[in-house]
């Protein structure tokens, strides 16, 4: 993202089809906390020291349209695919200040006949430089750690999405917030500028989907009740929650936008329950114990009106109205486009925590029942663990 482009915000949301606005979200019960947050292993997809790892597999450099480029867009790909989502790439070349390069972005779908999803998303590409592929860069921060924990989210979501489906379809629950929604990751390829960021150097990707998205009207359908006829696959997105330079140690985040400060406070509140229950520390890492941690988001201003923003891959659909919740460090990891922005920048217990975080908030956005997953194991481990 860019450094020092802060803009301000002046996207009129009223042209858009109708969307689900603020909500209070359920909050889940200790025992569904507790199977969510064990199950599966919340480190293992994000241990740099373990080859196997989501991580490991994504922290090489994979600059756009190079060969490791497409073995990461593979392996991310053969991960949802195994976990039976719908795959699409989104492939398009584009002019950049070193010639034509070719992009692909990934969409993965949980529920591709669904009317209407909540995005994940982050960068899969790494920044190329002069010295490419000299310096192997990696971008743990910017932004495999967070490709890796969209995967995590994905991996202990799945069994329950399932769930909530059958549950749905059986008529066993009538959900009128979200029976139609369906979670949706975007890894955009192409975010990093190859030269210095500008509007025509940067974002290749996330410019191309929105695009694309903007113009590809829907079909009426029945279960599209709540969106106009123009409906295009844009209007379908409740929200567009991006990560971007995760992973490093005790980050600071804040709200950008006021249309989705209530997400955000949602995100604070999931935060304060696992910390105080505990969740943060585990084993010898006590640095987060319910007495010790300390939050990562900022307090919110009240001021009635939208803060700046980063430039980012959100950027394109924020100008479409789309509402955002903007999950960056600010300021940036102290090792942001340098060659520190390795394994050695990112810290195990932090993308723990995000990675419980990430997965208790989509729980409860989605209206999952990870309760219900393992009730005997849940009931056995209610509270005592957390
Ligand atoms: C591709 O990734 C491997 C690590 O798997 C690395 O050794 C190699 O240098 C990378 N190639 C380029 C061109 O960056
Ligand atoms: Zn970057």
């Amino acid at each position: 993202m860019n450094f020092i482009s802060f803009l301000l915000f002046s996207a009129l949301y009223t042209c858009l089809a109708s969307r689900l606005g603020d909500r209070t979200l359920p909050e889940l019960s200790a025992s569904g906390i507790t199977t969510l947050i064990t199950t599966p292993d919340p480190i293992k997809n994000v241990d740099p020291s373990n080859p196997a790892s989501h991580l490991s597999k994504i922290l090489i450099p994979r600059v756009s349209d190079t060969e490791n480029n497409t073995i990461v867009r593979d392996y991310i790909v053969s991960t949802l695919k195994a976990l039976q989502w719908h795959v699409e790439i989104d492939e398009f070349t584009d002019k950049t200040p070193i010639g034509t390069k070719r992009f692909r972005n990934i969409i993965a779908t949980k529920d591709p006949t669904a009317s209407r999803r909540v995005i994940l998303a982050a960068h899969y590409d790494s920044k190329y430089s002069a010295t490419y592929p000299d310096d192997q860069f990696v971008g743990a921060t910017d932004s495999a750690a967070p490709c890796a924990m969209m995967l995590d989210v994905a991996e202990a979501l799945n069994p329950l999405l399932d769930e909530r489906k059958k549950r749905l379809d059986e008529g066993l629950e009538d959900d009128e917030d979200v029976a139609d929604t369906t979670l949706q990751l975007v890894f955009f390829d192409g975010e990093e500028a190859f030269v210095v960021w500008t509007a025509t150097d940067s974002i290749y990707g996330a410019r191309h989907l929105a695009d694309k998205w903007a113009s590809t009207y829907l079909s009426p359908h029945g279960k599209r009740r709540l969106m106009g006829t123009q409906s295009t696959e844009l209007t379908g997105i409740e929200h567009l929650i991006l990560l971007d330079l995760l992973g490093a140690p005790q980050p600071s985040l804040r709200s950008y936008f006021l249309d989705t400060a209530w997400l955000f406070d949602a995100l604070v509140s999931v935060e304060r329950r696992l910390g105080e229950s505990g969740a943060f520390a585990y084993g010898e890492e006590q640095g987060m114990a319910p007495e010790k941690w300390t939050t990562y988001f900022q307090p919110r201003t009240e001021l009635k009106i939208n803060m700046g923003y980063i430039g980012d891959d959100h950027v394109p659909f924020l100008e479409r109205g789309v509402p955002v919740l903007h999950l960056i460090a600010d300021p940036f990891p102290p090792v942001w486009h340098t060659l520190k922005d390795d394994a050695t920048a990112l810290d195990i217990p932090t993308m723990r925590r995000w990675n419980l975080m990430l997965r208790v908030l989509m729980s409860e956005y989605l209206h999952l029942r990870p309760e219900d997953a393992q009730p005997h194991s849940a009931v056995r481990r209610d509270a005592s663990e957390l």
